[in-house]
């Protein structure tokens, strides 16, 4: 199996990789992973010791010039010799932006908007595969706003879109701060999964809060405390209230996503009209809290490498969570958007129009075509990222479903 599968098969088994096998980064990477450290260990100090996983997440993906987003790892790749960590799907293959944009179009058509936002924008290839798309299917558009809290990767993006697009260019803007309104189709793929997480551990069935603390040998470890001191009204809060709902008393890890529903908050509320496009992996909570997934969704990725320790090298890494999808519907929802639908990625991308995509290739054409083809075949496959991903959509001012929801809606599910 291709090192890549591993970014998308990892939660099945958080400890398919010890950190000691691992290859050991360059001696600048291990000294900005240190610095990152050093100051982590000092916020802890300050703390009294006890950080909430969150911030120390925050601070590992996000802390300016040395988180791992922030800094200078580069992430996105093929392989892990050319140095990158984890691939996605506008990376592997252009047909996923291609067929992205059909459903995009159809939302721009439906709400009578024109403009495009992404967030978390990567390399930049999504932004210029579906705009390029988009030009092809005749749909017109007046903007494309990029939102990212990685300032280091708007220099690639901006090359990544002046090297495919290079007509397109112009269109596009990086937003400093949100607007208050946005009329048009936002996207993100693989954002809600890189937000922070609180984590939670049941042991003898009393939950704690996970933290992190430092060792005697200034290694941070967990540390876990009884999870409702200091925390007013425990049983309705976002943690007291989904914890509550997961049965059984055995010993249990699990995640809370108060980021990411805050944002899917922040994005509905500020979509006016027009609709929103979250691609990632994960479930409903059915099925993210269920009583036999004991170990939580926590993941790294280091090397297309995926392992449980989100201690090693700080801010060389990625760390990332499964999407819990019940909440972010009902994040959106009690803003007033309406769920335009829910689906895994191989029927949104089936729906969509994938085929017909790849039937554009000429099958003669084997250089062209074969890679293309198994990209489908990745993208879709059940095995690989067709079910473990899923598209959740909202809209406002859009009155009836898209193609791409219109067989095999999971609305109900949520
Ligand atoms: C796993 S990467 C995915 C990149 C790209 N969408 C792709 O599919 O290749 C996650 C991206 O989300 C960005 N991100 C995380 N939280 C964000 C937020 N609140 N607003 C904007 N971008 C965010 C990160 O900076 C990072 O660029």
């Amino acid at each position: 199996m291709p090192e890549v599968a591993l970014i998308y098969n990892a939660g099945m088994n958080p400890k398919a990789h010890e950190p000691a096998s691992l290859p050991v980064p360059e001696p600048i990477a291990l000294a900005q992973s240190e610095a990152l450290a050093a100051t982590l260990r000092a916020e802890l100090a300050a703390a009294g010791g006890w950080l909430p996983f969150d911030r120390y997440m925050e601070r590992a993906l996000y802390a300016p010039g040395l988180g791992y987003y922030s800094g200078g790892a580069r992430k996105f790749g093929l392989f892990a010799d050319d140095g990158s960590d984890f691939v996605t799907a506008p990376e592997m293959s252009p047909l996923f932006s291609a067929t992205l944009a059909r459903a995009v179009a159809e939302a721009l058509e439906k709400s009578g908007t024109r403009k495009l936002m992404e967030f978390g924008a990567g390399t930049g290839r999504l932004a210029a595969g579906v705009m390029l798309a988009l030009e092809a299917l005749n749909v017109s558009f007046d903007s494309w706003d990029i939102v990212d809290l990685s300032g280091e990767l708007r220099e690639r993006q901006r090359e990544t879109i002046a090297k495919l697009a290079p007509h397109l260019a112009e269109r596009v803007r990086w937003l400093d701060a949100l607007p208050e309104t946005f009329e048009g189709v936002v996207i993100g793929n693989e954002v809600l999964d890189a937000m922070p997480v609180r984590l939670f551990a049941r042991k003898d069935a009393v939950w704690h809060e996970r933290g992190v603390a430092v060792n005697d040998a200034g290694a941070f470890v967990f540390s876990d405390r009884p999870a409702h001191s200091g925390e007013a009204n425990w049983a309705q809060s976002e943690p007291g209230n989904v914890l509550a709902q997961i049965e059984g008393s055995e010993d249990y890890v699990a995640e809370t996503h108060e980021a990411a529903l805050a944002f899917t908050c922040t994005v509905c509320t500020m979509l006016t009209r027009g609709a929103a496009f979250f691609i990632d992996y994960g479930f409903p909570a059915g099925e993210y809290y269920h009583p036999q997934r004991v170990q939580g969704t926590l993941m790294c990725h280091y090397r297309h490498r995926a392992h449980g320790d989100p201690f090693l090298y700080p801010g060389l890494q990625d760390i990332t969570a499964h999407v819990e999808f019940s909440g972010i519907a009902q994040a959106g929802v009690e803003t007033g958007a309406d769920l335009l639908g829910y689906t895994s990625q191989a029927r949104f991308l089936m729906n969509a129009g994938i085929t017909e995509v790849l039937g554009e290739i000429d099958p003669g054409d084997v250089v062209r075509f074969m890679p293309a083809a198994n990209a489908v075949q990745k993208l879709v496959s059940e095995a690989e990222m067709g079910e473990l991903f899923k598209v959740i959509a909202f809209s406002r001012g859009i009155d009836s479903t898209l193609a791409a929801f219109s067989r095999g809606d999971r609305s109900h599910t949520l």
